[in-house]
């Protein structure tokens, strides 16, 4: 029989630790629109699935008056719970208790759910509201964030990681969620940045609001540290729980196929359509990607970054694959620094987690300018094209209109070890558009001629008539069929089910060395 007085003080410990920083705290963290640590958690997981580790453990720290405050399990929320039926860990900073900050032993806590993680293979997400390390605890902090970066490293490409930001992210907080997989952020809740305003004004004297600094619109639109944008924390929650589903718990499983009432078979006269008759006419790359996919869901990543790529997750008769798209409606779909690096990020997660890529490319070039060029464009394209080339996951192509230059390399061409190439009648697969290849090889020609103008025309005309269609790519077997653009559900299906128990493997090496 357990003595009465220790009942009792387990029950004070347990009750210390769900009171947090107390009830004013927790008001002010509900009028800033913020849910509690543990609030976020239960709407995360499924009903009463959550196992708390850890919410005894308490701080060391005994500088700064530090010993009168001790909570139980130090502010931070960790365990392991269900997210679909299927086991996820989760730990959640509660900004109640020293705002969030990281403690020596709430380092701990979070490696111990990691190295679990890691040996049962099943994904980590962590939701981020901290004001950075315990400023109290100085070093033992610092050594406490390397401990989780080693281990978010360790866990890359081996478990999904999730981080979600739900408040500030300030100073190393900022590097855990960068080395994850995905970064979701609350809109006008959270910001994350390395050295805030105040450090800023005095540094370079720009004045900058916290929002413009790193805010989730600032990392979603600009900078492209943030995948997902949420207007509050259930949505955000909501999100995470979508991505989920379309990921496997571990880079040795598939990703999990769910049924659909989509049939397998569905064409899409629609298709035939979608291409404007002008070559240099935009269209909506999402529309093709909503008509060929189960259901119409596409679950877009990095929507308001680079969109000049359009990447997201979707399923095709049931089963997840990643999406990698030109978009011709903006920049007219052409390759740049940003797009490029977007493309190469998503490509080497599916590949990491055994996702298969569906590629519809629509792409005049790489975007040329000076700002380009000084920016790195060669090293970073070069990124997407390595990520193209590495990956072994299925790859299906899909050339929907023009396939150009270095950008038709890079695109998953045939010769980048794409499986299936299939491209539309309208699709223009050459080295460049026909007016710039005419500019180069009739300049002689076109400068000695009595009406360039008309001279020029014919010229562009005979360029188009023989290059620039899908049949030239076809007769070679660069494409391995042109098809009508109503079947492309049906095909590419048809094509991914082929390649289920594909194996492809890259030479003993201890890693690639990318060019970052
Ligand atoms: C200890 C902290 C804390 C910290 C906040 N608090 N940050 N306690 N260590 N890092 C405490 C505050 O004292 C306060 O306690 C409570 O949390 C809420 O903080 P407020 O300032 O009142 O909240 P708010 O106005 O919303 O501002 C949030 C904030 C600000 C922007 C995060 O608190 C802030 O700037 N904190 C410091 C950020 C920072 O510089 N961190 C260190 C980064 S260096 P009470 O008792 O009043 O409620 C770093 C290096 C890691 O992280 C390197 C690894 C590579």
């Amino acid at each position: 029989m357990v003595a009465m007085n220790r009942l009792d003080e387990l029950r004070r410990r347990h009750a210390a630790a769900e009171e947090g920083g107390g009830p004013e705290r927790r008001a002010r963290q509900h009028k800033e629109g913020k849910l509690a640590a543990r609030e976020r958690i239960e709407l995360l997981l499924d009903e009463h699935s959550f196992e708390e580790l850890d919410k005894l453990v308490t701080h060391r720290c005994h500088d700064f008056g530090m010993d009168d405050q001790v909570i139980p399990g130090d502010g931070f929320v960790t365990g392991y719970g269900r997210v679909d039926g299927r086991l996820v860990y989760v730990f959640a900073q509660d900004f109640t208790v020293f705002g969030g900050s990281l403690s020596e032993a709430n380092a701990q806590k979070i490696c111990k759910i990691m190295d679990m993680a890691l040996k049962t293979g099943a994904p980590v997400i962590g939701l981020n509201d901290s004001g950075g390390a315990r400023i109290q605890e100085g070093v033992v902090s610092l050594a406490g964030y390397a401990d989780i970066f080693l281990r978010n490293t360790l866990a890359s490409g081996v478990v999904p990681q999730i981080s979600a930001i739900m408040g500030p992210c300030a100073g190393g907080a900022v590097y855990s969620p960068a080395i994850t997989d995905f970064v979701f952020m609350v809109d006008k809740t959270s910001y994350m940045f390395v050295t805030g305003p105040d450090v800023i004004k005095t540094v370079t004297h720009e004045d900058v609001t916290k929002e413009n600094l790193g805010g989730a619109m600032t990392h979603n639109a600009t900078s492209g540290v943030g995948h997902f944008v949420a207007h509050d924390d259930a949505e955000c929650l909501r999100m995470i729980r979508e991505l989920l589903s379309y990921l496997p718990q571990n880079n040795r499983e598939d990703p999990p196929r769910r049924a659909t009432e989509d049939p397998a078979d569905r064409m899409d006269q629609a298709l035939d359509a979608i291409v404007p008759a002008e070559s240099n006419q935009p269209y909506d790359i999402k529309d093709v990607i909503h008509r060929v996919v189960d259901d119409g869901r596409f679950f877009e990543v990095h929507e308001h970054w680079a969109k000049n790529i359009v990447v997201g997750l979707a399923r095709m008769d049931g089963r997840p694959i990643g999406i990698v798209a030109n978009q011709p409606a903006f920049l007219a779909g052409c390759l740049d620094i940003n797009s490029s690096v977007k493309g190469a990020r998503f490509v080497r997660f599916c590949d990491a987690f055994n996702i298969p890529i569906l590629t519809f490319e629509d792409v005049p070039g790489f975007l040329p300018g000076t700002e380009q060029e000084f920016g790195g464009i060669i090293r970073q394209g070069a990124k997407l094209l390595y990520a193209y080339c590495e990956a072994t996951v299925p790859k299906i192509t899909v050339i929907t209109r023009k396939a150009y230059g270095g950008a038709y390399c890079v695109m998953g061409s045939k010769q980048v070890r794409t499986d299936i190439n299939l491209a539309w009648p309208t699709a223009e697969v050459a080295v460049m558009g026909a007016e710039g290849a005419v500019n180069i090889v009739y300049r002689r020609e076109l400068a000695a001629a009595g009406d360039q103008a008309a001279a020029r025309r014919e010229k562009i005309e005979e360029f188009r008539d023989r290059f620039a269609n899908p049949f030239v790519a076809a007769e070679r077997g660069y494409v391995d069929d042109v098809i009508e653009p109503r079947e492309t559900r049906p095909r590419v299906i048809r094509a991914f089910k082929m390649l289920e128990n594909k194996v492809d493997t890259m030479p003993r090496k201890k890693h690639g060395n990318i060019p970052l």
